[in-house]
């Protein structure tokens, strides 16, 4: 790597040259499911109660001409600035551990593998998301905790002193055919003079940096750059001419304000939703449930997509929601806490129920569908419900630091059982975008 590049170096990169977008409305399913967790998300500028109730973020400047009704008051521009600059200043901090690691990173160990470019498709009508998970430690994981400089401290649990590394090694096998075995070159021929916009909140950044790590093997040091501005990140593949970004930014232009109270979240089955623009400077709030603020927001993003997106040139993707497991009643373990201690998937013979609202997941899948530019639905939410082993759980860091040995021996208050470790799950998220990418042409 190349090390750090400063702001503005994508800025004149067009919205309108994306090739593949992808959503995911995570943020809504993790804000309406639970409250403790919570505090282990604050450390995101979505959640900081007092600069990030607008769920809007400040696109880059670029893009804030074209989105021409996206207008920010200058107090809130202000608020959105200061929670950047926060961000930043974390960034800064991983950005030194990567340096470091430079040194000893190992790359393209197995070039001649990846030459034989035969790719063999799954059927276009198999469901790839109905199966089973399967132990497989001889494929999986795709790549090496150690071997991706671009991980960043909050993913990396065996480095963060995980003991166990099961979780790594569970390959999603669909019932009636198989994924694709996954080769970052294809991908990138693929990617080629493209970009790759990962558009939501941290566990679509978690999915970003896995994402990263699953292509950056087939390119040289020196041929790939990260560049962390604020918002957004953009990791660069010179030879390729493509990059892999992720945009803090789910709602571009969204007039929906959400009240971060754990009030609400807790024991209200509602939630409050602003009439009107915060820019206008709306007061008056409707309570509404749950299911109908999720499609409302929905709605918004639909039409947000339909009137930004040419699907002659952008392909759009949404993730379903990503479970969280926090009470491990759920899966008939009175002696757990959390999602701390699991160092197995939920058994492939039980049907978890781990406390995701389906409510959300039928709109999402119905709004999706009902749309006039096609989006990809990627169904990861039941098949992620197995993986109560794959959170960062207590091997993960907390306002930019790592638990303490204190923290950690207190799971109850500090296990992270919404993030996911990486290596791990996301991989098979980006297994599933990969199998729908190289299977368009
Ligand atoms: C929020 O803002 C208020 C007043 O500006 C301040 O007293 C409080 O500490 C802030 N809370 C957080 C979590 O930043
Ligand atoms: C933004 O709002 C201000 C004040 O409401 C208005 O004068 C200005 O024209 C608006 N700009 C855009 C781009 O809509
Ligand atoms: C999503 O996948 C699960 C299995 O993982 C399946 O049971 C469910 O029907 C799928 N839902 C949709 C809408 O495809
Ligand atoms: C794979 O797992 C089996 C059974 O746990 C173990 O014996 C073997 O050493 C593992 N192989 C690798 C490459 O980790
Ligand atoms: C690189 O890709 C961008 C689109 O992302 C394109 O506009 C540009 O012309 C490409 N540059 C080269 C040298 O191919
Ligand atoms: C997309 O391409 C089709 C066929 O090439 C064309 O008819 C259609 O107008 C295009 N749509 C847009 C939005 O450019
Ligand atoms: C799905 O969406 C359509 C159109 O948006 C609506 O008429 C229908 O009631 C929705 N169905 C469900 C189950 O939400």
């Amino acid at each position: 790597m190349k090390g750090r590049k400063t702001a503005g170096s994508n800025n004149n990169i067009n919205i309108f040259s994306i090739f593949m977008l992808v959503f995911s409305m995570f943020v809504f399913g993790v804000f309406f499911m639970f409250s403790e967790d919570l505090k282990s998300l604050a450390e995101f500028s979505f959640f900081n109660p007092n600069s990030s109730q607008q769920i809007q973020q400040k696109p880059p400047p670029q893009q804030q001409q074209e989105y021409s009704n996206n207008n920010v008051t200058e107090t809130s521009k202000a608020q959105l600035h200061q929670m950047e600059k926060k961000e930043e200043e974390e960034e800064e901090h991983h950005e030194k551990e990567k340096i470091e690691l430079t040194d000893t990173v190992i790359v393209d160990k197995e070039e001649e593998e990846e030459e034989e470019e035969t790719v063999e498709l799954p059927p276009g009508e198999c469901d790839l998301f109905t199966g089973e998970w399967v132990f497989d430690n001889v494929s999986h994981p795709l790549y090496k905790e150690e071997e991706c400089e671009f991980l960043t401290e909050q993913v990396t649990c065996m480095k963060n002193g995980r003991p166990d590394s099961m979780y790594q090694s569970w390959r999603w096998q669909p019932r009636d055919c198989s994924l694709p075995k996954l080769k970052a070159k294809v991908l990138l021929e693929k990617l080629r003079g493209k970009r790759l916009m990962f558009v939501g909140d941290s566990l679509n950044r978690n999915q970003w940096e896995s994402m990263i790590c699953l292509v950056q093997s087939a390119v040289p040091q020196g041929k790939k750059t990260l560049d962390k501005s604020g918002s957004i990140s953009v990791f660069k593949l010179e030879d390729y001419n493509a990059t892999v970004e992720f945009h803090w930014a789910p709602f571009i232009n969204v007039d929906y304000l959400v009240f971060n109270t754990y009030i609400w979240w807790m024991n209200t089955p509602t939630m409050k939703v602003l009439r009107g623009s915060f820019d206008e400077g709306s007061t008056e709030y409707d309570e509404v449930e749950r299911p109908i603020a999720y499609g409302r927001v929905l709605n918004t993003w639909s039409k947000w997509v339909e009137d930004n997106i040419d699907p002659n040139r952008t392909k759009v993707f949404f993730n379903s929601m990503s479970p969280l497991h926090i009470r491990s009643a759920d899966w008939n373990n009175p002696d757990g806490i959390k999602c701390a201690k699991e160092t197995t998937p939920i058994p492939s013979t039980s049907t978890p129920q781990v406390g995701t609202d389906r409510r959300l997941f039928v709109i999402a899948n119905n709004v999706t569908q009902s749309m006039k530019v096609p989006v990809n639905f990627i169904n990861i939410t039941t098949l992620s419900e197995f993986r109560k082993d794959a959170h960062t759980s207590i091997y993960t860091i907390r306002q930019g630091k790592l638990l303490t040995p204190e923290q950690q021996a207190n799971p109850a208050t500090y296990a992270d059982c919404i993030h996911w470790c990486l290596p791990g799950l996301p991989d098979t998220w980006n297994e599933f975008l990969y199998a729908r990418i190289i299977s368009q042409s």
